[in-house]
C-alpha cells in the first residue's frame, strides 16, 4: 500500500514538478513585465512630463502682464534670452537686429500684425518666437525694443 501510494506520488511529482515550474517562470516573466512597465512610467522624465500642463498653467497665472510689473528692460532681456538665437544674425531668414534694411517690409505691417506673427509664429520662427513663458505684453515690449532700433 505504502509503495503503491508512494510510485503515485512521484509519478505526479515527476509531471508537476516541470510543471509547476513552467507557470511559475511563466507567471513571474509576466510580473517583470509589467513590473518594468511600472517602474518605468515613475521615471523622473514621465513624472516631469504629466506635471508639465499643471505647472504650465500655474506659471501663466502669475505671469507678469503690465509693462510697469515687467520693467523698464523686459524687451531686451527677453530678446537676449530668447530672440537674439535666430534675429542677431539673421537665421534662417529672420529680419537681423539692427538691420533697418532687412526690418523695412516687416515694420511697414504694424505693430498688430507684428505681434500677431509673433503669436502664431511666421515660416521659420516658431510660436511666440519660441519663448512659451512669455505673455503677450512681454512679446509686445520685446518686439518694441527690436524694432525701436531699426527706427
Ligand atoms: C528660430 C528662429 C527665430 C526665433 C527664436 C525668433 N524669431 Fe522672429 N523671425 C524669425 C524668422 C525666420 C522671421 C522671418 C519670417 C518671414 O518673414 O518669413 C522672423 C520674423 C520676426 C518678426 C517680423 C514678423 C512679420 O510679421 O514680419 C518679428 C517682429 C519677430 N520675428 C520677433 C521675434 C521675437 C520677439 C522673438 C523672441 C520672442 C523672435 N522673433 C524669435 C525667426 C525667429
Amino acid at each position: 500500500m505504502i509503495v503503491k501510494c508512494l510510485t503515485k506520488f512521484f509519478k505526479f511529482g515527476l509531471v508537476s514538478i516541470p510543471l509547476i515550474a513552467l507557470i511559475f517562470a511563466i507567471s513571474s516573466s509576466v510580473c517583470l513585465a509589467s513590473c518594468n512597465q511600472i517602474q518605468s512610467d515613475l521615471s523622473s522624465k514621465a513624472v516631469e512630463k504629466r506635471l508639465l500642463p499643471v505647472g504650465q498653467v500655474t506659471i501663466g497665472a502669475d505671469l507678469p502682464t503690465s509693462p510697469a510689473e515687467l520693467g523698464p528692460d523686459a524687451g531686451q532681456k527677453r530678446y537676449e534670452s530668447n530672440c537674439a538665437l535666430c534675429h542677431a544674425g539673421g537665421l534662417a531668414g529672420a529680419p537681423k537686429f539692427g538691420d533697418k534694411a532687412a526690418w523695412v517690409p516687416h515694420l511697414a505691417k504694424g505693430m498688430d500684425t507684428l505681434l500677431q506673427s509673433v503669436i502664431k509664429g511666421l515660416n521659420a520662427m516658431p510660436p511666440r518666437g519660441g519663448c512659451t513663458t512669455c505673455s503677450d505684453e512681454e512679446l509686445k515690449l520685446t518686439i518694441k525694443y527690436m524694432t525701436d532700433k531699426v527706427k
